[in-house]
C-alpha cells in the first residue's frame, strides 16, 4: 500500500469528541496567555501532540486526516522522512550565519534557479509577507515608479507593508493606516463576475489603470488563495504580461500559496506559459521552516548593498529543507500525482455537491488547490454553513479550512503526498458532514 509520507493509514480515529479534556485545558491556557488576535484555534479547537505525514494526533489521542497542511505549507507531509534526514544533516553542521555562504546555500541556489523559466537572481527573505515587501521594493527601485496594481480580494500578507496590497475584506478594516500607494481592480472571479466578458473587461480595467498611473508593478496571485481558490480564465496572466510590457511595468507573480507543486506545476504561472519578472516564494519551500525568497530577472539586479537586510534570511535549515523538497518532488514525480489525484478529488467534490447540496455552488481549482463555494439558490453566500461544515468535519476526523471574501468557500489543500485511501476516506466524511 502506497504511503509516501508515513501517514497513519487507518485515520481518522476519534476516541473522544473534540475538543477532548486535555485539548480544552491547553486551549484555555493559550487563551489566557496569548493575544486575542488568534484566529485558527477558533476553528480547530484541539491541541496537537504529534503529526505524521497527512495525519495529526491531538493530546486526547484523536487522529485526524489533515486537509489543511498548516495552511498549504506542509506539502510533503509532516515529518516526511527525507525532509527529516535533510534537517538532521544540516543541524549537525550549523543553523545560522546570516548571508555568509555555505555549501547548502549554493546547492539550494542552483536547484531553485533551475525551476524558473528565466535567468534569475535570488533574494532571501523570511516570511511570505517579507518576500512580497521585497518584491515591491525591487519593482519600485527598478522602474522609479510609485504605485502597485493589486486585485480585489487579494492576500499578500498583513504586515504594515503588505496591508495595502491585501484587499481581502477581512483585512480591509486595518487598511486605512497602510495605504502604500496601491490601486486595485477586480480579479476575474467568474462565479461572481459583474461583467459580461469577465476576462476582457478586467484586462481593460487593468490597462486603463496602468496607462493612467505610474505603476511600478502588477502584483498578482496566479490562483487567488485566501480570496477563495479562484482560478482566473485562461489568458489572464498572458494579458497582464502584455500590459506590463506595453507600459514598462513589472509583472510580480505571488506564488506563495500556489507554488512548489500545489497546482500540479512547480509554479502556477507555467500553466499560462508566461515569463514573469519577479516571483515570490514561501510556504511549501520550507515545509514549515520559515524561509522565503524573491526570484527576479537578472537584469533587474541593480540593487544597492543592504537593500533588504534581515537577520534570519536564508536560514540554513530552511535551505536544507528547500533543497530536499525540490529533490523529493522530482524523485517521486509529485507533480503528476497532484494532477491525477487532484482531478479525481475535484470530480468527487462536484459529484457529492450535485447529489447532496440544493443551493448554488461552484467547485473549482487546479491540482491540490480546490475550492468549494457554498451559496443559496440566489447565490447569497452561506458562510455559517461553511463554519458548521468545518466543525462537523473536525468532529468526524478531517481538518479542512475555509477561504473567500464571504468565508463561504471550503478549500482542499492536503499535503501533495496524501495516501489515496486517506483522500477517499476524507471525501466520504465530507459527504457525511454535508448530509448532516
Ligand atoms: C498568496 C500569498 N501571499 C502572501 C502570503 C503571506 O505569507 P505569510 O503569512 O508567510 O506572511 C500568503 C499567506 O497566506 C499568501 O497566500
Amino acid at each position: 500500500m502506497e504511503n509516501l509520507d508515513g501517514s497513519i493509514l487507518d485515520a481518522p480515529k476519534i476516541k473522544v469528541t473534540p475538543p477532548g479534556p486535555k485539548s480544552r485545558e491547553i486551549l484555555k491556557i493559550q487563551e489566557e496567555m496569548e493575544t486575542s488576535a488568534l484566529n485558527y484555534p477558533k476553528y480547530f479547537n484541539i491541541a496537537i501532540k504529534e503529526a505524521r505525514g497527512s495525519t495529526i494526533i491531538d493530546v486526547d489521542d484523536n487522529v485526524y486526516i489533515d486537509w489543511f497542511a498548516g495552511v498549504a505549507v506542509i506539502n510533503l507531509g509532516h515529518r516526511n522522512p527525507e525532509i527529516v534526514n535533510a534537517l538532521k544533516d544540516q543541524i549537525e553542521k550549523f543553523w545560522h550565519y546570516m548571508e555568509i555562504p555555505s555549501e547548502i546555500r549554493v546547492d539550494f541556489l542552483k536547484e531553485i534557479r533551475e525551476t524558473f523559466n528565466f535567468d534569475s537572481k535570488i533574494l532571501f527573505t523570511t516570511t511570505g509577507a517579507d518576500a512580497v515587501e521585497a518584491s515591491v521594493k525591487i519593482a519600485r527601485w527598478n522602474t522609479g515608479k510609485r504605485f502597485i496594481l493589486s486585485f480585489d480580494n487579494a492576500y499578500h500578507g498583513i504586515t504594515a507593508g503588505t496591508l495595502g496590497f491585501t484587499t481581502l475584506p477581512s483585512a480591509k478594516k486595518f487598511q486605512p493606516y497602510y495605504d502604500n500607494n496601491v490601486i486595485s481592480v477586480p480579479y476575474p472571479y467568474e462565479y461572481r463576475c459583474p461583467f459580461k466578458d469577465c476576462l476582457n473587461e478586467v484586462l481593460s480595467l487593468v490597462e486603463y489603470e496602468v496607462k493612467t498611473h505610474e505603476i511600478a508593478g502588477i502584483l498578482v496571485e496566479p490562483v487567488q488563495g485566501e480570496g477563495g481558490y479562484i482560478v482566473p480564465p485562461k489568458g489572464f496572466l498572458k494579458g497582464l504580461r502584455e500590459i506590463a510590457d506595453k507600459y514598462n511595468s513589472l509583472l510580480i507573480v505571488d506564488e506563495i500559496q500556489s507554488g512548489v507543486g500545489r497546482t500540479g506545476k512547480m509554479w502556477a504561472y507555467e500553466l499560462e506559459g508566461i515569463v514573469p519578472d519577479i516571483v515570490t516564494v514561501a510556504k511549501g519551500i520550507g515545509e514549515g521552516i520559515p524561509i522565503s525568497l524573491v526570484a527576479y530577472r537578472k537584469d533587474l539586479d541593480k540593487l544597492p548593498q543592504a537593500f533588504h537586510l534581515g537577520t534570519y534570511r536564508g536560514n540554513p535549515l530552511g535551505l536544507a529543507v528547500g533543497k530536499a523538497t525540490i529533490d523529493y518532488i522530482k524523485k517521486y514525480d509529485i507533480l503528476n500525482r497532484v494532477v491525477s489525484l487532484g482531478e479525481y478529488a475535484k470530480r468527487k467534490f462536484s459529484e457529492i455537491m450535485e447529489d447532496n447540496y440544493r443551493g448554488s455552488f461552484d467547485v473549482r481549482g487546479l491540482g491540490f488547490m480546490i475550492g468549494i463555494e457554498f451559496s443559496d439558490e440566489k447565490k447569497n453566500p452561506m458562510s455559517e454553513f461553511v463554519t458548521k461544515m468545518i466543525r462537523n468535519m473536525l468532529k468526524e476526523g478531517v481538518i479542512m479550512y475555509k477561504a473567500g471574501i464571504y468565508n463561504n468557500v471550503l478549500r482542499f489543500m492536503a499535503p501533495l503526498t496524501i495516501p489515496r485511501e486517506l483522500l477517499s476516506r476524507g471525501l466520504e466524511i465530507f459527504e457525511k458532514a454535508l448530509k448532516e
